[in-house]
């Protein structure tokens, strides 16, 4: 199929490669001029593991294309994926302004039959008030349908949640639809990936609903990580206990200091608003929400709960993204982490793998080490924020003979507590 994909971020790029993974001829398209020359280059605007050598392969092959030319590209189409960033507007409801820009164009455009397919976390309704849009704006009267097909990639393993998702959600209404979304998808589908297909509004709800719970899964085991520190028992052990359970599964229920992310933080408030909006208070995700908010104050708590004052403190930090195999450093609970420091007197240096450089436009006045051992020297303190692999086989004695105090605060749970007790740390996890 002849396919154009609008917005060329985490969700639209790696929709866009894989589609023309799997026999497409793809046009990438985005408003950022800078960003489309970079892609022609080769070069990717985001770090997502695996993604440059499928794209490499596909622009070889000729089916993989950047341009900024939205109305060539969707006249060139059949199918169209909507791509473009929904950010919190006002009150948190999602600002689904640029679908709507995009859906205008997209009217204007049509010359013939296409499938506008919502790919965008876009709000329960949306689809409708697209295909009100397009229909406003056609210069002649074509054929078209809408169609929500939501994301489910984590950042970091994109690539494969694309190729071997869980399963493929498709809400449509009419049978041409539904074929030509199974034709687009049969790659994926002849794996024995399930494809669901119901109506359009299931569909967007289903993305805010399985977001919602996978953020409420974790701000429940914080929770539960809170009352093991007060009785003595360990949230890990608690974890591991209940993920046997089938129905409860053991993901999404590590501890640590609460979702970053451009998702989970925006989908759970969204979610709050428009519960608003029709008149339903959601307690428990509100309870989702607190929970999580406060779980980035713990590393400073247990921080001043040592040392009492963290004035001219020396404090080191390791990872800054939201969630490893990432640059990505959007409602990174880091950004809290540190400014809290901050604001107590302390000075901080802080190491990540990656998102060092995109960290350093939002965190302006902190040092930068670069590596671990460089920035554990001279510390009176070290967090560990972001559960990098790099972290996990360093040589811990001597960090431990680097630092001005042993003390390490596991915000991720990622060593073994009594190791590193008796190599003579002062060693705090969360909820152990
Ligand atoms: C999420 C959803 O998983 C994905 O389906 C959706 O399409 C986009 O949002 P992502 O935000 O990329 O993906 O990362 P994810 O791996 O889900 O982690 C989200 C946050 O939860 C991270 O900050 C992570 O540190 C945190 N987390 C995750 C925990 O604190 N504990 C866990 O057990 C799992």
């Amino acid at each position: 199929m002849k396919i154009a994909v609008i917005g060329t971020g985490y969700v639209g790029l790696v929709v866009g490669v894989c589609l023309a993974d799997l026999g497409n001829e793809v046009f990438c398209i985005d408003v950022d001029e800078s960003k489309i020359e970079s892609l022609k280059k080769g070069v990717l605007p985001i770090y997502e593991p695996g993604l440059k050598d499928i794209l490499d392969i596909n622009v070889k092959e000729n089916r993989l294309f950047f341009t900024t030319d939205l109305r060539m590209g969707i006249k060139m189409s059949e199918v169209i994926f909507i791509a473009v960033g929904t950010p919190p507007g006002a009150n948190h409801e999602a600002d689904v302004t640029a679908v709507f820009n995009v859906a205008k164009v997209i009217g204007e455009c049509m010359n013939g039959y296409k499938i506008i397919v919502n790919k965008s976390t876009v709000p329960v309704g949306t689809g409708e008030m697209v295909k009100d849009v397009i229909a406003k704006n056609m210069k002649g009267d074509y054929e078209f349908d809408v169609v929500s097909n939501p994301e489910f990639l984590r950042e970091g393993t994109a690539v494969k949640d694309f190729t071997s998702p869980d399963r493929i959600i498709i809400g449509a209404e009419t049978e041409r639809a539904k074929k030509i979304m199974q034709r687009i998808y049969r790659g994926i589908v002849r794996t024995g990936k399930p494809l669901m297909i119901t109506d359009i509004k299931s569909a967007e709800m289903i993305k805010y609903a399985s977001n919602s719970f996978l953020a409420t899964k974790i701000s429940f085991i914080n929770e539960i990580a809170r009352l093991c520190e007060k009785v003595g028992a360990d949230v890990k052990e608690v974890a591991k206990g209940m993920g046997l359970d089938q129905r409860i599964g053991p993901r999404f229920l590590q501890a640590g200091i609460g979702f970053g992310g451009s998702c989970f933080p925006k989908d759970v408030r969204a979610l709050i608003q428009k519960g608003k909006e029709n008149n339903i208070e959601f307690k428990i995700i509100n309870a989702v929400e607190t929970v999580n908010y406060e779980q980035r104050f713990i590393p400073v708590k247990k921080l001043k709960e040592i040392f009492g004052s963290l004035n001219n403190l020396r404090i080191g930090i390791w990872g800054l993204s939201f969630k490893p195999k990432t640059d990505d450093m959007r409602e990174a609970p880091s950004i809290t982490i540190i400014n809290e420091l901050k604001k107590e007197g302390a000075d901080v240096i802080a190491f990540d793998p990656i998102a060092k450089e995109n960290a350093k436009k939002i965190l302006k006045d902190i040092e930068y080490g670069n590596t671990p051992y460089e920035t554990a020297k001279n510390c009176n303190a070290l967090l560990l924020l972001t559960e990098w692999n790099e972290f996990r086989e360093l040589d811990m004695i001597k960090v431990k003979d680097l630092m001005k105090n042993p003390v390490l605060i596991d915000c991720r749970n990622i060593y073994e507590k009594e190791e590193l007790i008796k190599m003579g740390f002062t060693y705090r996890g969360i909820g152990r």
